[in-house]
């Protein structure tokens, strides 16, 4: 039943599965209709929304808010409920089910909202539904208009959200609500790493050509390593948000994930995600091949398949991150399987420069100051800047005042630490995984003191 016009909008190509019916289908079922539902068909354009669709609610919002035929609106109430416990409520008036009538750039629209009563959504408990726009066939181009400035809208509303999914058995599960996306610029990285990280994803994202007309397959893989606190999973989080991705949680350490799970769940990646496995030197540790699979459920092979994937069609986008980069094996960070690799380590002079200016807006003279006590040798980690600041948050002056200390304290902190990794290396020749396991409490340890 798809036919005409659309086929260079944009929103086709992004997958949202609507139709374009000709209006006379319903009319020619009336014996002796034929010839005029032939002149109706040349005559009127149709576009059908199901509920099943994404576009659906941005069509219901974009006719509410053009006014339609307001003296027939429907309640929808809506929970949100915050992190706090705080539960809102929110009342939206959509459309009734019905005709309604509105104009559009000088064209005039039938929307007929209707309602299956005997058909529920299964995944949702909510009646079927449909919207169906009629137009005359010469502004037909408008659906396609109509549809991006829906979009547009309902986007603008939903700003700020970006929906992390986590593997469930066989399946993708929505985890929690949508969170409110973290602005790019609030993760502060050393340097201009986050811009390359940002350039590399959306030049990999826009580059679907290239790497099908080469036949490379279309994934790339990220590898974020360095100490505990500094803005891997923070980053990652808001890149995705910036560019519009949800992100797939994986825990490679998951008793029921298994290898067969692993390739289902990445045949059934849901459409823009980045992919995340955190932490992933927990799952691997240098490979002995007398014991692949460490007690875990996925082999080392099992993840290596993974990343190289069957050929996928979908772009896929992996984010991996580790805190000891020296425990993985090098098979893992081969070109094709970890692209990209980038240290993220403790906050530099800038950063803690910037960091200062979060809290301080004002206090430029103050923060170049406390740049240079923290940052001038990098010790501390941004979540123990955050940390610290946030003790004195009502007195930059005394943040910059006892900043030294603090300095100071880490220092010495930081030595006893690496005595005891060294301690802990000597331990590893005999019993391989202690070692590791030590480094990694300790690390977590300092990184929550
Ligand atoms: N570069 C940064 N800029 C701003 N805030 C940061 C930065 N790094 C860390 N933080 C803050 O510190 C906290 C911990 O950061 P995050 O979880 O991203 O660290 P991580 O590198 O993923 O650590 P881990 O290796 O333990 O997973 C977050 O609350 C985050 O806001
Ligand atoms: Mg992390």
């Amino acid at each position: 039943a798809a036919s005409g016009g659309l086929g260079g909008n944009p929103l086709f190509h992004a997958g949202f599965g609507l139709m374009l019916m000709g209006t006379g289908l319903a009319l020619a079922r009336n014996a002796g209709g034929k010839v005029l539902a032939e002149a109706q068909r040349r005559a009127f354009a149709t576009l059908e929304v199901t509920s099943k669709d994404p576009g659906y609610k941005w069509i219901l919002q974009w006719i509410r808010d053009r006014g339609g035929n307001s003296r027939h609106l429907s309640l929808e109430t809506k929970f949100r409920s915050f992190e706090n416990g705080r539960v809102e409520t929110e009342f939206t008036y959509v459309p009734a089910v019905g005709a309604h009538f509105l104009s559009y750039r000088g064209a005039w629209f039938k929307v007929t909202r209707a309602r299956e009563k005997e058909m529920v959504d299964l995944s949702s408990g909510s009646p079927w539904e449909s919207v169906v726009l009629t137009t005359r066939n010469r502004n037909r181009h408008l659906f396609g208009e109509l549809l991006n400035e829906a979009k547009q809208m309902s986007l603008k509303q939903e700003a700020g959200k970006t929906v992390i999914y986590t593997a469930l058995m066989t399946e993708w599960k929505v985890f929690g609500n949508p969170r409110r996306r973290r602005p790019l610029n609030s993760v502060m990285l050393a340097g201009n790493t986050a811009q390359k990280l940002v350039d590399d994803v959306t030049e990999f994202s826009s580059s679907a050509k290239w790497y099908v007309d080469r036949g490379i397959p279309f994934r790339r893989g990220y590898l974020l390593h360095g100490p505990p606190g500094c803005g891997k999973t923070s980053f990652i989080m808001a890149l995705a948000g910036h560019l519009e991705y949800n992100v797939c949680i994986l825990n490679l350490n998951d008793k029921g994930l298994t290898d067969d799970r692993l390739n289902h769940l990445m045949a059934v990646l849901p459409p823009h995600s980045i992919v995340l496995l955190e932490d992933i030197d927990a799952a691997f540790v240098k490979r002995d091949p007398r014991v692949e699979r460490y007690g875990q459920s996925v082999s080392f092979s099992g993840l290596l398949n993974m990343l190289d994937g069957a050929a996928s069609t979908e772009r896929r986008l992996v984010f991996m991150t580790t805190n000891h980069i020296e425990l993985l094996d090098p098979a893992l960070m081969r070109p094709g399987r970890v692209d990209v690799i980038e240290y993220i380590g403790q906050a530099s002079e800038d950063q803690a420069r910037n960091l200062f200016l979060k809290f301080f807006h004002a206090e430029a003279q103050l923060a170049a100051e406390f740049g240079r006590i923290m940052g001038s040798e990098p010790l501390a980690s941004m979540a123990q800047l955050q940390g610290y600041l946030m003790l004195y948050k009502k007195s930059p002056t005394s943040a910059v005042k006892y900043a030294p200390r603090f300095r100071d304290a880490l220092k010495s902190h930081a030595v006893e630490e690496a005595q005891s990794l060294n301690q802990g290396e000597s331990d590893e020749n005999e019993h391989t995984s202690s070692g590791a396991d030590d480094a990694a409490t300790l690390a977590k340890k300092t990184a929550a003191s």
